[in-house]
């Protein structure tokens, strides 16, 4: 795991692949980012694109696939801590563009004006220097850039699981939220725009399939925790042989540039 890295997603990708599979939330993230997409890419010259947190790129295989950038303009940066997940998403993400990816475990120095697309889509929970990483991030911008990210707050269920759990071992919540997130977007003097996204987690219940969300959410201290109380979470959201959660998270858009400025992406 590197130093900018506060989970490490490899004992958990099964558990992450349940949650992504029962959840709405990935469907309405790709809906929310498609139209900022398609007008910041019109034009014709390269598209430099990085993927912050590729995870296994099944993500953004959809949003590729949705955005349908040209693979002669679309030059692909990958950056995954997760080794496993870093070789899949390459495989996955490679056929979208006619140029070799980069892939970088963790995001280098010196990438200055570099992307038009930044893509973070739930991952900076786990970015341990948040203020020193997404100023990175937003240098690596170019003067037209687009920076998409997704990241959930204090209201979302989940994350309020994971709050009452790391209670019960007298740890506070170790990972960051929106609140943080946009805190750092503040501090850094940084102009956004939020939207508040809605989605559905669902699931035939099951002990294991509890369990599966919470070691997703609670990571290397799932052991640490007592079952019960953990169990005992989803008790109130059971209906029907199935647990049935309603919650939501934020999307924060920074557009370096207006629709005016947009047509020179592919031009410089
Ligand atoms: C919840 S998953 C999201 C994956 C993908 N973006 C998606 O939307 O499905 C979070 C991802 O962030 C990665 N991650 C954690 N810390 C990171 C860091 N400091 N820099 C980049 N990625 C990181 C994890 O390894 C994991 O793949």
């Amino acid at each position: 795991m590197s130093m900018t890295c506060s989970k490490d997603f490899g004992p958990i990708r099964d558990d992450y692949l349940f949650f992504e599979e029962h959840s709405t939330e990935a469907a309405e993230d790709l809906l929310a980012y498609m139209p900022h997409v398609h007008v910041r890419t019109a034009g014709s010259g390269p598209i430099h694109m990085l993927d912050f947190g590729c995870g296994s790129g099944r993500f953004s295989r959809q949003f590729l696939a949705l955005a349908r950038l040209p693979p002669e303009r679309l030059r692909l940066s990958l950056v995954e801590p997760e080794p496993g997940y870093l070789r899949q998403a390459l495989k996955q993400l490679q056929p979208f563009s006619a140029h070799p990816a980069q892939t970088w475990p963790a995001l280098p120095p010196g990438l200055e004006a570099r992307f038009d697309l930044v893509l973070a889509n739930h991952v900076f929970y786990y970015v341990s220097r948040l203020d020193e990483v997404l100023a990175r991030i937003l240098r690596a911008l170019t003067p037209t850039g687009l920076f998409l990210a997704a990241i959930a707050g204090q209201k979302n269920r989940l994350i309020q699981f994971a709050t009452y759990c790391f209670t019960l071992i007298n740890m506070p919540y170790p990972y960051h939220t929106a609140e943080d997130f946009e805190a750092s977007l503040d501090r850094q003097g940084e102009v956004y725009r939020k939207q508040a996204m809605h989605y559905e987690l669902a699931f035939p219940d099951a002990e294991e399939n509890r369990l599966k969300i919470m070691r997703f959410l609670m990571g290397d201290y799932f052991d640490e925790i007592p079952r019960q109380p953990m169990m005992d979470l989803f008790s109130p959201y059971a209906r029907a042989g199935r647990i049935v959660i309603k919650t939501g998270h934020e999307q924060f858009v920074i557009q370096r540039q207006t629709m005016g400025a947009v047509q020179k992406i592919g031009h410089t």
